[in-house]
Order: C-alpha cells, then structure tokens, then sequence
C-alpha cells in the first residue's frame, strides 16, 4: 500500500507539480459521509462523474465539496430564487438623505477642521495604527481584462498599473508622516483580498515588482471565499466533471477573511487603530487619506464613509442614506426608478438621493472586534449571469446565451444598519480628486481606461497650476502625471514655480 501510494504522489509530481499542491487523499468512510451528505441535500449530481476521474482529480473535487455545507447552499439557493414577498413593514421603509449630523462635505468644511482632521491623521500614521485594506477580489468582468484589475496599465506615460498608484501612495504618506512627526519608521501595512482566480497572479505581479519598494512584510495578501454557482433549479453547477463552479462571495466577503486569514490578528498585534478599506478601480483613491482617518477617529465613529455627488440619476453607483432610521446603501442593481429620479425638494435642480458610494470607508479596530457576531449574518445578493457549465446528466459542456445560473454575493456595506447612526459619519469629497472608477473596456467613453487616464492627468495640471507652475497645452494635448512618490495630495510641488512644463508630462523626480 505505501508503495502505491508512493508511486501515486511521483505521478502526480511528474503531471501537477510538487506534491503539496495536492491535498490529503479522503479515507473511503470520509468520502462515503460527504457522498451521503451532499444526496441528503438533493444536491448527488455533483458526484455524477466522480469514479471516472483519477485519484488525484478525486482528492481535489473531495476536498472543494467538503469546503461547502450543502444544506447551507440549499438554504442561500431557496432564499435567492425564490426571495420572500416583501413586506408591509418594507414597503413601508423610509428612505431619507442621511442627517446634517452624520455628514460633513470637504466642499463646505471649515478649512481649520480640515487641517484638524489632516494633522490628526498624519499623527495616527506617525503612530502606526493605521492599516489600509484592498479589495481586489473582483473578476473585473465589465473591462474584459483577464488580469487583475490592479496590474492594469491605463495608459499613463509612466505605464503605471493601479497596485503601483497605491503603492506609491503608501510610500509617500509614510514619508510625510516620518518626516512631519520626526519618527525613525512609519509603517501603514498594507493587506491585499483576492479572490481565488486573483490571488496568484497578484502575488507574481507584486513578486516581479519588487513589492513597488515598499517593505515586503507589511504587504500581505490573502483570499477571500467562493461559494458554487447555482442553476435556475437550484443546483449546484459543475464546471467540468472534476470542479464545482464557483464565484468569490462578494465583496462582503471581506469580513469572515480577515478572520480565517489571519489579517485581523496581524492588525491588532500591530496596534492598529483606524483601517481604511477601498476598492482596486479607482485610480484617484487617497489610499491611507489623513483627512479621513483624522475625520472617523475625532467623531470616534465605528464607520465611516466618503461619497461623491452622483453624476445623474442613472449612474452606477450605490446611495448611502438611511432607512428606517439606520444608515444604509442602496445599491444601483436595486435601486426603483422613482428613488432614482426623486429631487431633493430643497434643491429641485439636485437629485434627493445624491451621495454615492465610492467604497472608501474607514473602520474602527474595536467595530472589527465584533465580526464574528454578524458577519454570516449579512444577506446574499443575487447576480443572475450566463455561466459555462457542465450538464451532468449528458456530460456535455454548456454555453449558454441566456442568465442560466445566479452567483450569490455579499457586499460590504451591507454591514451599515446595524451600526447607529451616531456611530456613522459619512464625508463628500470631490469626485475630481478622488473618484474615477475603471469600470469598462477602453472605448466606452464612461469610466474606462481612458477617462481613469485623463483624470490623473488633469488633476496633475491642476496642482501644477496651484503651484505656480505654467503648462503649455497644444492642440488636444495636456495634463501633467505626477508621481505620487513627489506628491501625495498637491503638496510639495513648490519647486514648480514660475517653470513651464509642455503637456502631456510626467514628473517622476522633483529635479525633473
Ligand atoms: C461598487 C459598490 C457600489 C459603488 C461602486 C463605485 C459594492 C457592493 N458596490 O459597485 O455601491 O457605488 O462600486 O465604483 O461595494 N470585490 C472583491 N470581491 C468580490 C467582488 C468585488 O474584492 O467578490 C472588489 C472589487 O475588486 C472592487 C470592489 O470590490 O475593488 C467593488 O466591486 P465591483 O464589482 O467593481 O463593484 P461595483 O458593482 O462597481
């Protein structure tokens, strides 16, 4: 028997690579309680090809059955096909803007609280219990990038890709904090989320690149989890004979895995205190922004958010409010029309509902000492999508032309009503400085590689000008790329008076 088993781990080497790519072989007593399970469930079909396939298979398709409950997929499956007729109390809900008192606008802010919450942040940082957390678990299917979103280059003159922007970022608010506070090391760690089919080429990306100079051990990616794809009918969908489909869990999913990661246990062993949370496809992202963190951590809130306006009533972007009293978004995939369209009777030109969501949100390390009590708690939204599969009744693959499946998605908001709303403040910054998402293929006009391009660069000049600086724009060209290594929000670009730079440029050095 050892030397079976001897030679089936050579053949695997030989075929799949080291060994310790392959997990534990099941006894057949383990294998015949999860075969039993998943039947019980309904759910034996995903077995249909099972004793065809090579041990190797067998043990790998054990191994990512046993990681699902299947009468927990049944219980999300019944709940998302067939959602509960909504309730009176729901009908009922009252949408209103969120309250003057949970809100605050960099547009109209007193210019003093600014430098407040600025000086305040930079100090945070100083002191090390600031953390910035990615999420970049997204299959960025809109772009049409098999890539990680982050490695994307969206053209600029530096060919920089999004991670590289935020690295630089890090770097420089590092710097400016050391040097402001006089402090030897300022460290913000930096935890990366993948998502199973992100994960590996992020680390190889990151690998290849150095680490963007920052400092290896505080940058730490982890993964966050998948569920299975289901049917129409409810079942669990087959990729191929040897695999489950499946779909990372939202991004939502970030709470559980900073628990089964480990990242929540680094945080509090590194003393962090205030955890800035953002999305991958926003190129202007203030990564670590001392204003924010100053803001959340003097109004001692558990959350806190940014919002920009929303452009108009159609864009894609969730509506942070409050409903029933509790702050709260509505997604722009649920959103009713008349939401949508409502005008705010204060101001009929504006929109009533105007706050969107730009995921930048900023956490209590407290607040996050209480995920375990709500995380697996937090709803499954629906995405009805057109998934390649397998038929395990004829064993023929499917592609289908039309929604034949749902992925099951939380999302990290979503975790809004149960905080207070004295414990939740949310700010309005200026979409030109901080928001311009890659949402879509190069092309589309709206939120594309070029547009994410355009904006860096126009709010380079932007700060040139400020400077005192002069650029010479000639027939289409302009803008100004400057790296986020000389600058991090317009500061320090005084070396630019009086000198004129011919657009399109790129400031890598301050000499330059
Ligand atoms: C998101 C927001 C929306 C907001 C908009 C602004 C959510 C649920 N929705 O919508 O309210 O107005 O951005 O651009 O936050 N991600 C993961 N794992 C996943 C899925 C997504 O890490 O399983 C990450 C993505 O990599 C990305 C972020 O979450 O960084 C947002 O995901 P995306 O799918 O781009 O969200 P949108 O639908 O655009």
């Amino acid at each position: 028997m050892a030397a079976i088993k001897e030679t089936v781990s050579q053949l695997i080497e030989k075929f799949q690579g080291p060994a310790e790519d392959v997990p534990r072989e099941p006894s057949a007593e383990e294998l015949q309680t999860l075969r039993k399970q998943y039947t019980d469930a309904g759910q034996g079909h995903v077995f249909a090809f099972f004793d065809e396939l090579s041990p190797v298979e067998k043990t790998r398709l054990f191994h990512q059955l046993a990681n699902f409950n299947p009468t927990r997929i049944n219980e999300l499956a019944t709940t998302a096909l067939n959602p509960p007729p909504t309730t009176a109390e729901e009908k009922a809900a009252s949408l209103e803007p969120l309250p003057d008192v949970a809100t605050a606008s960099i547009l109209d802010s007193d210019p003093a609280d600014l430098q407040k919450w600025y000086d305040e942040g930079l100090k945070q940082v100083s002191q090390n219990t600031v953390a910035v957390v990615l999420m970049a678990g997204g299959q960025g299917t809109r772009l049409g990038s098999s890539a990680p979103k982050g490695c994307f280059d969206i053209g600029l003159l530096s060919q920089k890709s999004l991670f590289q922007l935020q690295a630089e970022r890090i770097a420089k608010l590092q710097s400016l904090a050391q040097k402001t506070h006089g402090v030897a090391q300022s460290t913000i760690p930096w935890y990366i989320m993948t998502s199973g089919p992100t994960r590996k080429p992020t680390e190889e990306f990151f690998a290849k690149n150095n680490f963007f100079g920052l400092e290896k051990n505080n940058v730490f990616v982890f993964e966050q989890g998948v569920l299975p794809c289901i049917s129409n009918e409810g079942k669990i969908m087959m990729e191929s004979k040897t695999k489950v489909a499946v779909a990372p869990d939202g991004n939502g999913g970030i709470y559980e895995a900073l628990l089964t990661s480990g990242v929540r246990e680094d945080m509090r062993r590194r003393g962090i205190q205030h955890i800035h949370v953002y999305g991958v496809d926003n190129c202007l992202v203030k990564v670590a922004d001392p204003v924010f963190i100053g803001f959340a951590a003097s109004k001692d809130v558990d959350i806190a958010t940014k919002v920009v306006r929303k452009r108009n009533a159609t864009e894609s972007v969730g509506l942070i409010l409050q409903k029933n009293g509790k702050p709260d978004v509505v997604e722009y995939s649920e959103i009713d029309k008349e939401t949508a369209e409502a005008k705010d009777p204060k101001h009929p030109e504006l929109l009533k509902y105007r706050a969107a969501n730009i995921v930048n949100h900023c956490y209590s390390f407290r607040f996050l000492e209480s995920v375990e009590n709500w995380a697996h708690k937090l709803p499954h939204h629906v995405a009805r999508k057109k998934i390649a599969c397998l038929d395990t009744e004829t064993g023929d693959a499917v592609k289908p032309e039309k929604p034949n499946g749902v992925k099951l998605e939380q999302f990290v908001f979503d975790v809004f009503p149960l905080t207070p709303l004295e414990k939740f403040a949310c700010i309005e910054v200026l979409r030109e400085d901080e928001f311009s998402p890659l949402k879509n293929a190069r092309g589309t006009g709206q939120d594309d590689p070029d547009t994410s391009r355009a904006d860096i660069m126009k709010q380079g000049q932007r700060w040139v000008e400020k400077a005192g600086g002069v650029v010479v724009t000639e027939a289409d060209a302009f803008g100004v790329e400057v790296s986020p290594l000389i600058s991090y929000g317009g500061e320090n670009l005084e070396f630019l008076h009086g000198r004129e730079i011919k657009a399109p440029a790129v400031l890598e050095k301050e000499e330059e």
